[in-house]
């Protein structure tokens, strides 16, 4: 039984996993409730040699997400707005590493926000289980469906890990981490750049 329950989670990765890479191009309708931003898409040769990619973010506004592919992986890109920024001084007591400081990021990245600028995510949308995708939750209190103390975050529907506004997993969770920052670099105020930092060369 345990071993079919395993191969059960293998696939549920798998299809997770390509449900996310193939949202990429941006199926509107898996984020019927929150404002999603078209992505952007690297050319196939760049795709196909896990050459950094950009992302314009000028559009996107506080509360929207919008994802890119990177090195065949979803990448999310959230504009925290204030409340959401607000909402991690509340899950701190929650997570498991409040600090930040495994580490599966970039020494930028290991701080209460897991970021160079606050308002703005950078992480790798898929679960440190078994490799899912999870959903964004980014409704908070009793109409996420999840929790009343909900704070906003994601959920990962194969096993019922949480993570917060920051990617940090929830104490006793099935996910042994949270989700990983990959290297990044901002390129003036509007353009960030994924795969690449000053730290990093192609990481
Ligand atoms: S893959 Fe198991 S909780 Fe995410």
């Amino acid at each position: 039984m345990s071993s079919d329950k395993k191969v059960d989670d293998v696939d549920c990765g798998r299809r997770r996993l390509l449900v996310a890479t193939s949202a990429v191009g941006g199926v509107a309708g898996i984020a019927a409730a929150v404002p999603f931003v078209a992505s952007m898409l690297p050319s196939e040769r760049a795709k196909s040699a896990g050459a950094p990619v950009e992302a314009d973010v000028s559009k996107l506004q506080p509360g929207q997400m919008m994802t890119v592919e990177w090195r065949g992986k979803p990448v999310w890109i959230i504009h925290r707005s204030p409340e959401m920024l607000e909402s991690l001084k509340k899950t701190d007591a929650e997570v498991s590493d409040p600090k930040s400081e495994r580490p599966n990021q970039p020494d930028y990245a290991k701080n209460e926000m897991r970021s160079i600028k606050p308002e703005y995510m950078v992480v790798v949308g898929i679960c440190t289980h078994l490799g899912c995708s999870p959903s964004e939750k980014f409704k908070t209190g009793a109409e996420s469906g999840i929790d009343p103390a909900w704070q906003g975050g994601f959920l990962c529907p194969c096993h019922g890990s949480t993570f917060d506004l920051a990617g940090r997993v929830y104490k006793s969770k099935p996910a042994p981490d949270n989700l990983v920052v990959p290297p990044y670099k901002f390129v003036g105020d509007t353009k960030i750049v994924i795969g690449e930092d000053t730290e990093t060369k192609g990481a």
